[in-house]
């Protein structure tokens, strides 16, 4: 598959992600509007649906259904633009811009912030506990349970945590993917892993879509990691030079930009290799991947 193709394909779910965003979101109106209005701001309209696609990639595999796969999706971009307005916060990274508009925050206040992404957290697990999907219950159930473990201590909450902490003192590498594993690889993975179960993927392939997806988690944080200091706000959306800052330990501040860089390489080639070991070529997550590691917002 070309650049072009998976762009097209991108788009193409970014826009049923959309649609299906958009729904979740028409709050009743006894719904305090300027709640409802902060959740629309930080969720709608802008973000590049990398976890909605890695959830209708993995499905596709695996033959699942696409209206399962957008519901799943949409829920996990809400928990995700949950996470990206608390992480803008003044007492996490006192970010100013993201998605190049003001932060929550500043647009709204902060306690309407802080509100806005408990009721995404809540929203997100009740689109998945909703029975207006196609889904058994037994799926669901196991479903919730994963995505809770990787929203929650155990996995993005605890990685923030410790990405905090790093401003205390230089991590080694190996406490460092550690980190990144918990704040952005978990709920990465969790996408990948929902699309395999929503098609009812063999394990042995499962397995092989976790070991890439390892790859794909960290691979975002570096490249992430990278944009923030080499990316603009206009290619961005987000202040740059942010983790500098407020020193905390990236790859870029312990490997240097050209070490980054190179293990960006290493991740691809590594989950290139799982997949195809497990007979998995599949072209839209090797792409993905290049996606991933060259992507300039
Ligand atoms: C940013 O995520 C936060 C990280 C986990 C690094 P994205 O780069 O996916 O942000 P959007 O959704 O496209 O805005
Ligand atoms: C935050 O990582 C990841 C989240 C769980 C939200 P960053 O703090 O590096 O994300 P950006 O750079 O602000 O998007
Ligand atoms: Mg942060
Ligand atoms: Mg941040
Ligand atoms: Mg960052």
């Amino acid at each position: 598959m070309s650049s072009a193709a998976l762009a097209t394909r991108l788009e193409i779910v970014a826009r049923a992600i959309e649609g299906e965003l958009e729904a979740l979101l028409a709050l009743d109106s006894s719904v305090p509007p300027r709640l409802v209005r902060a959740m629309r701001y930080a969720v709608l309209g802008a973000g590049k649906r990398l976890r909605p696609f890695l959830v209708h990639a993995a499905g596709e595999i695996a033959g699942a259904e696409p209206a399962a796969c957008h519901r799943v999706g949409a829920a996990i971009e809400l928990l995700h633009c949950y996470s990206l307005v608390h992480d803008d916060l003044p007492a996490m990274d006192d970010a100013e811009f993201r998605r190049g508009k003001p932060s929550c925050h500043r647009a709204f206040d902060e306690a309407t912030a802080i509100l806005a992404g408990d009721a995404l957290v809540a929203l997100a697990f009740e689109a998945v506990a909703r029975q207006d999907w196609p889904c058994t219950a037994e799926l669901r159930a196991g479903l919730l349970a994963d995505f809770a473990r990787a929203a929650g201590a155990q996995g993005m909450c605890g990685g923030q945590v410790l990405d905090l902490e790093s401003s205390e003192g230089e991590l080694a590498e190996a406490e460092l993917v550690r980190l990144q594993q918990l704040k952005t690889g978990a709920l990465i993975s969790f996408a990948l892993e929902a699309g395999c179960r929503l098609g009812r993927m063999p394990e042995p392939q499962r397995r092989a879509i976790a070991c890439y997806a390892d790859c794909l988690g960290l691979a975002f944080q570096i490249r992430d990691d990278l944009l923030d200091t080499q990316g603009t706000p206009a290619e961005t959306g987000k202040d740059p030079g942010r983790d500098l800052l407020l020193g905390r330990t990236t790859f870029v501040s312990l490997l240097g930009a050209r070490g980054a860089e190179q293990r960006l390489l290493q991740l691809r080639e590594q989950a290139l290799t799982v997949l195809e070991a497990r007979d998995l070529k599949s072209a839209v997550l090797a792409e993905l991947f290049d996606f991933v590691i060259s992507r300039r917002s």
